[in-house]
């Protein structure tokens, strides 16, 4: 973020460290201005007061053997609490939740925000492009083409089964073993990453980018930038039939947060399978988080 020029101020908080990353990060010679703050005196509610944009990365990672899910524990109630400070110091602000299990984060976001009488379902994303940045990645290692002129739809949620890569929307036929270790490693992508780093976490470096592209999609559309397309998990009428409120697919990106929704749109039966496993799932991680709120408050 602090690469991007339409940034003017980044604030960083953190329960430590937030002041000594601020001044590291300061050195980069771009203009924003870099503030750092930590829980003492008022800093979580000095770091967002103003913000456009506030990007939640806050929790613990998985180590080898979790699934997303098991955060829960722990990240639920620290994003419930930052939700909180959220609507009190920047209510209009767009929130970008990041922390895991986002399936659940940001049903809990939601919830606070309805409690708060502040929710604007415009202005809340799940932060789901590292899997579509993963998926342009690995489609362009199997057909040797340049990821950067790759798009592929993922659609759905962000962990295991519910991650959906559409892979036959870009034009794409793999069939067999090829198509089963395409789908596979888009949804298990993370995995790769948590056993490789062997207990000391996640995915960092590559959330990093996912993070800041979804966050200059977001600043391109407020500034009019017409066309901004990102996938991202939303409050989404496409599945509320089913009792399932929210769900990745295409959103264009506006002034206001949400521009327009896009469809689920053509699909192959394979891709449909899929998509039905991902349901189910999401609607338990979705009622998991709405019903920790009604919980624990
Ligand atoms: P990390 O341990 O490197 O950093 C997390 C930071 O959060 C730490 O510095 C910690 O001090 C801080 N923190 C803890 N409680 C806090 C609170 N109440 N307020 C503010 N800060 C707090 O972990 P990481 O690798 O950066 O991962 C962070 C989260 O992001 C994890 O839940 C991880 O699963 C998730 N993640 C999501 C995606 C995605 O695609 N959505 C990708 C990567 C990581
Ligand atoms: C990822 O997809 O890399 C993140 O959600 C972190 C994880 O736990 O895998």
């Amino acid at each position: 973020m602090k690469l991007n020029p339409r940034v003017t101020e980044l604030a960083l908080y953190d329960i430590k460290g937030g002041p000594g990353v601020a001044a590291d990060i300061g050195h980069i010679n771009t203009k924003s201005v870099v503030t750092g703050y930590q829980p003492d005196a008022d800093g979580l509610k000095n770091a967002l007061t103003g913000a456009e944009i506030v990007l939640i990365p806050a929790g613990v990672p998985r180590k080898p053997g979790m699934t997303r899910d098991d955060l829960f524990n722990t990240n639920a109630s620290i994003v419930r609490d930052l939700a909180k400070a959220v609507s009190d110091a920047a209510p209009d602000a767009n929130v970008l939740v990041i922390s895991n299990p986002v399936n659940s984060t940001v049903p809990i976001c939601a919830e606070i925000f309805k409690s708060k009488g502040t929710y604007n379902p415009k202005r809340l994303f799940g932060v789901t492009t590292l899997d579509v940045v993963r998926a342009s990645r690995f489609i362009s290692q199997h057909k040797s083409t340049d990821p950067a002129d790759e798009n592929i739809t993922v659609v759905g949620g962000h962990s295991g089964a519910t991650i959906v890569p559409l892979l036959s929307q870009s034009g794409y036929s793999l069939e067999g073993k090829d198509l089963d270790d395409f789908v596979f490693r888009v949804q298990f992508g993370g995995d790769e990453v948590v056993k490789a780093k062997d207990g000391a976490g996640s995915a960092t470096l590559s959330m990093a980018m996912a993070g800041a592209r979804f966050a200059e999609s977001l600043l391109k559309a407020a500034q009019g930038q017409k066309g901004v397309v990102e996938p991202t998990f939303v409050d989404s009428p496409l599945y509320k039939d089913q009792g399932i409120d929210f769900f990745a697919s295409k959103v264009e990106l506006g002034p206001n947060g949400v521009e327009k929704i896009h469809e689920v749109g053509k699909i192959t039966p394979k891709e449909q399978e899929l998509l039905d496993a991902c349901l189910k799932d999401l609607k338990k991680n979705i009622d998991k988080g709405v019903e920790f709120v009604k919980s624990k408050p």
